[in-house]
């Protein structure tokens, strides 16, 4: 067999080129290829994507996909779900290593193990405490709620995950983005004063012992640097100039952020808002651009204004790692029998963090 195609080559190939390739490999590859996209993915990417979705919907579409080869245009973490919750059946790929997610960086295992043996200085945290891990974080996090009773969540699901966590323990530690926890704790009814938040830089957090007995839900302190672009100010200018206008925000925005808006949810439900709305309405979406000007020109024809938050440039520049270049050597090569890139998560992180993932794939059901 000839050796594999190296992506050299392919970075000096201009995007046309890409594309007809991409075309070429996906007629070739037929039923044995699924490239799954997520909607945060550049239009030159995202067009040849045969599934598109949320985090949690990709999740669900990788478990039930028969194809041998997954194709995540997408980052890290979810091509790694994948290959968790397919058990480890199918070659799945991520076309540029290098997509990872800032967000899930800020937690990682020496961190949040510290975490929990501190927290075991004032309480029994397997007794007291569910540990829930936002999806965007890495397997051996998600290896950890497994072994200590916890549950993954997605922007679209966290409500029902808080409570499932909250009917078995008193507590929830929720990494790491400390604002889908503290926006779905409030939106639950748990007051501010009963989140605290966990400074992972400092000795116990930063918190006294009666801060964490009091506390309902401890906040990792991390966030993602795209949703922290967008602020209350910028939804205020749009109500000054648009006074009936909508205002709709991933949880993954700050909280007032969140509490200016009309409507908070995952991408999949600010897709499905929006093009639910009436002709003649105008929104304000606070989410990564490349979803906001795709849905803009899709329901321009429609008499919807779609209108992005920020006067800024806020992309994620992980998610924009993934290019028609990477997807067209990732395809070649697969056509040429290479399976470049593939994502394996070893058996013994895999199991404890598909046990985690099951909990929560089995109450989206
Ligand atoms: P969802 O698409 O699940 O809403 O998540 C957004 C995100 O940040 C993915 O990393
Ligand atoms: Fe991570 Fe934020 Fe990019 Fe999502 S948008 S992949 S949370 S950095």
């Amino acid at each position: 067999m000839s050796a594999a195609l190296k992506i050299d080559q392919f970075n000096l190939l201009d995007d046309e080129s890409c594309e007809a390739r991409i075309r070429a490999a996906k007629r070739l590859l037929g039923p044995r290829l699924a490239i799954l996209g997520h909607h945060y993915q550049r239009d030159e990417v995202f067009r040849h994507a045969d599934f598109t979705g949320d985090s949690l919907k990709l999740s669900q579409l990788a478990a039930g996909s028969g194809a041998e080869h997954i194709v995540f245009c997408g980052v890290h973490f979810m091509a790694e779900v994948a290959d968790i919750v397919t058990g480890g059946s199918r070659n799945v790929i991520l076309p540029d290593l290098a997509a990872g997610c800032s967000m899930a960086d800020m937690a990682n295992l020496v961190k949040v193990r510290k975490c929990w043996n501190e927290i075991s200085q004032v309480l029994d945290p397997d007794e007291k405490v569910t540990p829930v891990t936002y999806i965007n974080s890495a397997a051996d996090l998600k290896a950890f709620c497994g072994e200590h009773g916890g549950i993954v969540c997605t922007s679209s699901n966290a409500r029902g995950i808080l409570e499932w966590s909250f009917a078995r323990r008193e507590k929830v530690l929720f990494f790491p983005d400390q604002h889908l926890g503290r926006n779905t704790g409030h939106r639950m009814g748990i007051p501010l004063s009963q989140m605290v938040l966990w400074d992972f830089t400092k000795p116990m957090g930063g918190l006294s012992a009666e801060e964490i007995r009091q506390a309902r839900i401890i906040l990792w302190k991390g966030f993602c640097s795209v949703h922290q672009m967008f602020h209350p100010a910028h939804i205020e200018k749009f109500r000054r100039e648009v006074p009936a206008g909508k205002v709709i925000s991933h949880p993954e925005n700050a909280f007032e952020v969140c509490e200016h808006s009309d409507y908070v949810g995952s991408t999949e439900y600010i897709l499905r808002t929006v093009r639910a709305a009436e002709p003649g309405s105008h929104w304000l979406v606070g989410t990564e651009l490349n979803l906001v000007n795709r849905l803009r020109d899709e329901m321009k024809p429609r008499g919807v204004t779609v209108q992005f938050m920020s006067p800024l440039v806020c992309m994620c520049s992980t998610m924009f790692r993934t290019d028609p270049q990477h997807l067209a050597w990732t395809l070649d090569n697969l056509v040429a029998g290479h399976v470049v890139n593939r994502i394996r998560v070893p058996e013994a992180v895999a199991a404890p963090a598909r046990l985690a993932l099951q909990r929560m794939l089995d109450l989206a059901d």
